[in-house]
């Protein structure tokens, strides 16, 4: 069987790297979560005060900038790793999400992270999920799939997971925070998210984890071949 690059696109909050991360696990090919290299960008920006307005400030800031990931042994997922520091949890608080999208737009940041997804993929046996993975980083995927949900399930599934992490978290404030972000993500100039023409769609509005999967694994297979 032949190794393929394998994209897994959407809106915020659908399951993408929960599918993506399985897939991975069941063909053993690399997953990167790439939203993460954004978020961990994000963080550097909020605990540095960089203007993130100010092109010089951005370039300057992405000069000092290292991220890797990092396989932890105790959890079975790669951990995102800020200049040698396991920044996995602290990516994932609220106010980094808040202010994601904004740093996303950015066009030297999208360079940055960018650039450093093509090279993660130059072997291929990779699956990556975010955005804009289909139409810009990997246009020539051999399987490209754009996931979506119904917002209510999408909102339902995200509070669940930020409850468990903090309990004064409103179902408000995960509607607010995943609805602006679809808007930010799908309206910005730079790589906005859209289906590529030739992904396929995979509404898990109704489907289980492990029936996703099941699609997934199955269309992989056909294009492995
Ligand atoms: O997948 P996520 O929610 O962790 O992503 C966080 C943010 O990063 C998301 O709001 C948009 C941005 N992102 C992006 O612009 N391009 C990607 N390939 C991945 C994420």
């Amino acid at each position: 069987m032949k190794k393929i690059i394998i994209t897994v696109d959407g809106f915020s909050s659908c399951g993408k790297s929960t599918t993506a991360r399985q897939l991975a696990k069941e063909l053993n090919y690399v997953f990167i979560d790439s939203g993460a290299m954004y978020r961990a960008i994000t963080l550097y920006f909020l605990r540095n005060h960089v203007d993130w307005n100010n092109t010089p400030s951005v370039e300057e800031a992405l000069k000092n900038i290292s991220l890797e990931f990092v396989y932890n042994d105790y959890t079975g997922k790669s951990d995102m790793y800020l200049d040698d520091e396991n920044v996995e949890a602290m990516i994932r608080d609220m106010v980094v999400s808040e202010n994601v999208s904004e740093v996303a737009a950015i066009k030297e940041v999208r360079e940055f992270a960018v650039e450093q997804q093509q090279k993660m993929g130059e072997k291929k046996g990779i699956v990556m999920d975010g955005r804009d993975i289909g139409t810009t980083v990997f246009p020539d995927a051999e399987l490209k799939i754009f996931m979506t949900a119904d917002i209510t399930v999408r909102v339902e599934r995200r509070f669940k997971e930020m409850f468990e992490k903090n309990k004064s978290i409103t179902l408000d404030e995960v509607r607010n925070n995943l609805e602006m972000r679809d808007y930010l993500d799908t309206n910005r100039e730079i790589s906005p998210l859209r289906k590529a023409d030739d992904a396929i769609v995979l509404d898990n509005s109704d489907l289980t984890p492990d029936e996703q999967l099941q699609i997934a694994l199955g269309w992989a297979k056909e294009r492995m071949q």
